[in-house]
C-alpha cells in the first residue's frame, strides 16, 4: 500500500508521532492485560533452557539489542553477547551450545545481519529474529519470528522501528526472566504496568515539541555534539548521536557518563553542546556528577530529565527539557522520543534532506 505523509512534512517526524500508537500495538502482541502478564505464545523452544543469548544487528536496531543486553541480565539473569554484525561475521565468537542467536533488523534484508544470521545456524545456535518487515529474508531462516508491528517506515533514519524494537525485546525479557523463575508474579505485573504505561508518556513527550525545536536551532550551529547517558540510557545516547549525525551532518559522538573523563572531555569548550540523559534513577547522581564536570569546563549542557531530576541545575543549562518521571525499565521508550526530535529539528534548522539523508540507504543489502 502507498504510505503518505499525511499533515507532516517529512515521514521520519510523522513516524516519530506514531509511536505512542505503534508501541502499544506491538506491547499488545505480546502482554495479556487482564492479567498483567507476558504471552508470547507456544514457542518451538523452552525459554528455562538458555545457557546464553547473543544479540546482533546494525545500526540503530544494534543499539536496541544493547539496552536489551542490560535487561536481559539485570531481569533474566541470562548472560549475553552483543556483536555488530558486521563484527561477528568474523570473529570466530565462541558459542555456548544450545545458545540463542537473537538478531534484529528493521527490513530483515541487511547482508550483515543475514549473513551472521546463517554464520551462527553453522554453528549450532537457535535462530530467533526480530523483524518489522513481512516474508522477509531474515525471517524466512529463522526458527522464531518475533514481529515488530511498527507498519512500514519510509524514513532512512529509523524512528518508530527502534522503540518496537525494544517493546518486543523488553516481552522477551520478561519471558524469559519467568521461564527461568527469576521473576515473581508481582515483579512482572509491575515491569508489565510500566510498559502499558510507556505509550502515553512517550505521548507527553511529544507535546515538548517547540522546546525541542528552541535546542535544535542552538544545536545546529555547533560543529560537535556529545550525547552522555549512563545504564540503559547509554545506548540512547550513542542512538541520539547516530541519528544527529545521519540527518544534520553534525559530528555527533554518544558516550558512557563515566568515561568521559578518558577522553571526550577534552573537547569540552563553549562551542560543544552536550546532551545529558539523566532520568532521575539509582544512577542519577553518578550522571549528575559526570555533567558538572563539562559545567566545570565551560561545557553547555542541554539536560533532559523529569521535574525531580531537573531541580537545582534550570539555571546553569544552556537548555533543561522536563519529561515526565517513568520506571527506569521503560527509560530507554521514552528517551528515545527528544534524542529522535532534537535530531529532527536540527536537521530542519540546517535544511538537509531528513527523510533521504546524503549517502545513506534504508536497507543495506550489500556486506
Ligand atoms: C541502515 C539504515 C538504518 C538501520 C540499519 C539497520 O543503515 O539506514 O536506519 O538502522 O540499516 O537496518 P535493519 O533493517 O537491519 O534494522
Amino acid at each position: 500500500a502507498l504510505v503518505s505523509k499525511g499533515n507532516y512534512n517529512h515521514f521520519m517526524l510523522k513516524e516519530i508521532h506514531e509511536q505512542p500508537i505503534v508501541v502499544a500495538q506491538t506491547l499488545g502482541k505480546y502482554i495479556d492485560y487482564s492479567k498483567r502478564s507476558i504471552d508470547l505464545g507456544d514457542l518451538p523452544i523452552d525459554l528455562s533452557q538458555i545457557p546464553r543469548v547473543t544479540l546482533i544487528a546494525c545500526g540503530t536496531s544494534y543499539y536496541a539489542a544493547m539496552v536489551a543486553k542490560y535487561w536481559f541480565e539485570k531481569i533474566a539473569k541470562v548472560p549475553v553477547d552483543l556483536d555488530i554484525a558486521s563484527e561477528f561475521r568474523y570473529r570466530d565468537a565462541v558459542m555456548a551450545e544450545g545458545g540463542l542467536t537473537l538478531l534484529i533488523s528493521q527490513s530483515g534484508e541487511t547482508a550483515d545481519t543475514l549473513a551472521a544470521l546463517r554464520h551462527a545456524k553453522e554453528k549450532g545456535q537457535i535462530i530467533a529474529t526480530i523483524i518489522n518487515v513481512d516474508g522477509s529474508s531474515m525471517a524466512r531462516e529463522s526458527e522464531m519470528v518475533f514481529h515488530t508491528y511498527a507498519g512500514p517506515e519510509i524514513g532512512v533514519a529509523s524512528t518508530k522501528a527502534f522503540t518496537c524494537q525494544l517493546s518486543v525485546l523488553a516481552c522477551l525479557v520478561l519471558a524469559t526472566a519467568k521461564a527461568k523463575q527469576s521473576l515473581s508474579q508481582e515483579d512482572e505485573q509491575q515491569y508489565v504496568k510500566a510498559l502499558e504505561e510507556a505509550p502515553s508518556l512517550m505521548s507527553m513527550a511529544l507535546t515538548k515539541e517547540d522546546q525541542f525545536k528552541t535546542v535544535a536551532r542552538d544545536l545546529a550551529k555547533a560543529r560537535d555534539i556529545l550525547f552522555l547517558g549512563r545504564g540503559v540510557d547509554y545506548p540512547i545516547a550513542l542512538e541520539g548521536a547516530l541519528k544527529l549525525k545521519e540527518i544534520s551532518y553534525i559530528h555527533a559522538e554518544g558516550y558512557a557518563a563515566g568515561e568521559m573523563k578518558h577522553g571526550p572531555i577534552a573537547l569540552i569548550d563553549e562551542n560543544v553542546p552536550v546532551i545529558v540523559l539523566a532520568p532521575s534513577s539509582e544512577i542519577y547522581e553518578k550522571t549528575i556528577s559526570n555533567m558538572q564536570e563539562v559545567l566545570a569546563r565551560g561545557g553547555k549542557i542541554v539536560l533532559i530529565s523529569d521535574d525531580a531530576g531537573l531541580q537545582g541545575y534550570r539555571d546553569d543549562s544552556l537548555a533543561t527539557i522536563e519529561l515526565p518521571k517513568a520506571k527506569s525499565f521503560i527509560s530507554p521508550l521514552l528517551y528515545s522520543i527528544p534524542i529522535q526530535l532534537l535530531a529532527y529539528y536540527t536537521a530542519i534548522a540546517k535544511g538537509t534532506d531528513v527523510d533521504q539523508p546524503r549517502n545513506l540507504a534504508k536497507s543495506v543489502t550489500v556486506e
